[in-house]
């Protein structure tokens, strides 16, 4: 297990407390380990002996030994994709913490399940082809992961930061730089780009009452339950769920 000093526990944006109930999978023996495409820093496609195949990501922050302190990518990816299910508003493909053995040494990340239907959105027009059902999928799927990240605090959406599937299914990936502390504290929306408007709106349609309701049954339980997030990140999670819900409701 990775120490950290006291200087790095104080310095951190929390501490872990439970850190002993964490899931890490181990890795002794894959196929294969190889970059996800050329010129791809961090991103490894790992096809494991059973055939499936993940995105593998080291562990960003070399100081935030994933094992002791709260504030790591790895982290923060894993309890992003357990929080995706929870909410139920959009579908974050499948990610676990993992210890894989390269070159006889340990390296710790997150891998995730590749999407082998989602492309990239500069692969192809994406509304070239799509029906008009597939184009309000499509576009009513890109709110919803507006809402989710405005809920885990993910500051780094970019086109690069999700796929789309020939469906028009959204799918969300790299949610490294999420449920920092530091930008969960930051509650209020972005009045430039409507998003209150646009919430409201996808709320108060009768088939998407349904999201919100689902958000009304999350309470601090539950999210007690992702080891991977801090009591401070379960409050601030919390407030900002409610946020949410209060927008909907006065008008
Ligand atoms: N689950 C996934 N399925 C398919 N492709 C993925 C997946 N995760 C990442 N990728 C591809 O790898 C690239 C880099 O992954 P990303 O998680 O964005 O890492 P980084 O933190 O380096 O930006 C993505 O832009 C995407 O093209
Ligand atoms: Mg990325």
């Amino acid at each position: 297990m990775l120490e950290s000093s006291p200087e790095q526990q104080a310095t951190a944006e929390y501490v872990k407390i439970n850190s002993s109930s964490l899931d890490v999978q181990m890795i002794n023996s894959y196929k294969s380990l190889k970059p996800f495409r050329e010129n791809e820093a961090r991103a490894k496609l790992l096809e494991l002996n059973d055939g499936s195949k993940w995105i593998f990501k080291d562990e960003q922050d070399a100081h935030s030994a994933i094992l002791s302190i709260g504030a790591s990518s790895s982290l923060f990816e894993s309890a992003a994709y357990k929080l995706s299910i929870l909410f139920g508003l959009v579908r974050v493909p499948e990610t676990r913490l993992a210890a894989i053995v390269i070159d006889g040494k340990v390296v710790v990340g997150s891998m995730q399940r590749f999407a082998s239907n989602g492309l990239s959105v500069f692969e192809f027009d994406r509304y070239a082809f799509f029906s008009p059902q597939r184009k309000r999928r499509f576009q009513k799927q890109l709110v919803l992961m507006q809402i989710f990240d405005y809920i885990i605090a993910n500051i780094d959406r970019s086109s690069d930061n999700y796929l789309i599937a020939k469906n028009g299914d959204v799918i969300p990936i790299d949610h490294g730089i999420s449920l920092r502390v530091s930008d969960l504290h930051r509650i209020d929306f972005n009045k430039n780009v409507n998003f209150d408007d646009k919430i409201k709106k996808i709320f108060r349609q009768r088939e998407n009452q349904i999201y919100l309701e689902h958000l009304k049954g999350i309470n601090a339980d539950l999210l007690f339950e992702i080891p991977e997030l801090s009591l401070q990140q379960v409050d601030l999670i919390m407030a900002r769920i409610a946020h949410v819900i209060d927008l909907v409701g006065d008008s």
